[in-house]
């Protein structure tokens, strides 16, 4: 018989690309998604187009604001494994719906653990908190690792601090199979256009067919640790697969900042970017034609902000056997090259791909 997993957030980056990997190492995945006015699973159905038309993976209609359907998939569905992977995922938007946000990333996953407890499967079901580098926020140590304090920057950060601690505190108090992957930021051609590596690369490629506008961006000299989503899904699954549940450090151990992601993206199409200019005034100049490429904005700066964050990985690598593949350079070619497949396409076809996925 094939374990049952449950992917909250599937419709996300990452939740897209654990159901692949779950569905190619044999389980029957199950899904919840939200019901929304337009089409919002045209990234899942890149990934895993045969198996929603052929209905071996099954959605479920529910909300992490929404106990009733959190008891009732749980209840429905009996998994082996929980990845609770949904959240309210974007840190500037937090700062405009707090109370929101609190209540899908922070209770959400009080919700989760208690729908497993009322359907009697405490010891029955694994569960993965989708945990975050946010958590460091203003760091009290670099690198950042399992032993940390954290200090959260925003209400993203507090609402996912409840949730961190809630899931190790099920596993105290009720011996529950309970772990947190705290993941450092990771990206790919499926990552949400609203985040900066995206927003990046996504511009650079309306930029490589021709387009004129410049990109506007906010921090320039925020840092990152940025790995590849593909291979942090796979440490998502190998946390569930201990015999005993702990918390993870998911981290590529290297940092880079905003700028140089621009600078690497911008050389991928030949374009060198000159800096002139201070704060909300610095503007980045084609090297070559003096043509304005990037421009500083007031408004993509946040109340709080998050200055650095830089992960160590080693006990993913000695207890997991995880580690990180794709270095920078690779991860930020690899997004370009996708979105300039992208616009090439909507250029072609005159709309945008989502429109028609
Ligand atoms: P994402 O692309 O923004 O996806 C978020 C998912 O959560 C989407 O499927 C979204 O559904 C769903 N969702 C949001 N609010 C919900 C609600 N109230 N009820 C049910 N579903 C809801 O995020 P991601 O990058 O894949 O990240 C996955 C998880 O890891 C998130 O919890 C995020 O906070 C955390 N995380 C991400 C990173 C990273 O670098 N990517 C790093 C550390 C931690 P819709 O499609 O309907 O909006
Ligand atoms: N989004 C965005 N847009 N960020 C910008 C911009 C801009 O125009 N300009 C500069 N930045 C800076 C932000 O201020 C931040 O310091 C950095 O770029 C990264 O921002 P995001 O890409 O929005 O990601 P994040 O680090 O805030 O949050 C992501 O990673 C977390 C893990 O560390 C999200 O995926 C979170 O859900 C995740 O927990």
């Amino acid at each position: 018989m094939s374990k049952i997993a449950l992917i909250t957030g599937i419709t996300g980056q990452d939740g897209a690309f654990l159901a692949r990997h779950l569905i190619d190492l044999g389980y029957e995945v199950h899904g919840v998604i939200r019901r929304s006015s337009a089409p919002n699973i045209h990234r899942l159905s890149r990934i895993v187009a045969p198996e929603l038309a052929n209905g071996t993976l099954k959605l479920h209609y529910g909300d992490m604001t929404d106990f009733s359907s959190m008891v009732r998939i749980v209840g429905d569905t009996r998994p082996h494994e929980i990845y609770n992977l949904a959240a309210q995922s974007h840190v500037a938007v937090s700062f405009e719906t707090p109370e929101y946000t609190a209540s899908a990333d922070g209770i959400g996953p009080l919700r989760l653990l208690e729908a497993i407890r009322i359907a009697g499967l405490t010891h029955h079901t694994r569960f993965y908190q989708a945990s975050t580098s946010e958590l460091y926020g203003k760091v009290h140590e670099i690198p950042q690792r399992e032993t940390t304090p954290f200090h959260p920057r925003s209400p993203y950060g507090v609402a996912k601090l409840y949730g961190y601690w809630i899931t190790v505190n099920y596993r105290e108090a009720y011996g529950m199979h309970a772990s947190n992957g705290i993941l450092f930021n990771h990206e790919g051609e499926l990552r949400g256009e609203l985040f900066v590596t995206r927003k990046i690369t996504k511009a650079v490629g309306r930029m490589a067919l021709g387009h004129r506008q410049p990109l506007r961006l906010g921090n320039l000299d925020a840092q990152r640790d940025w790995g590849d989503a593909q291979e942090y899904i796979r440490g998502m699954h190998l946390i569930l697969q201990q015999e005993t549940p702990d918390d993870y450090v998911l981290a590529t151990g290297e940092m880079h900042s905003v700028r140089e992601f621009v600078e690497v993206a911008l050389n991928h199409i030949d374009k060198q970017v000159v800096w002139e200019g201070e704060g909300v005034d610095e503007v980045g100049i084609c090297k070559a034609t003096g043509e304005r490429l990037v421009m500083v904005d007031k408004d993509f700066f946040r109340p709080a902000e998050v200055e650095l964050l830089l992960g160590d990985p080693s006990k993913a690598k000695e207890k997991l056997g995880w580690s990180h593949e794709k270095d920078f350079k690779h991860l930020v070619a690899d997004m370009v090259q996708a979105d300039i497949r992208r616009q090439e396409l909507i250029s072609q076809n005159g709309i945008e791909l989502e429109d028609f996925l």
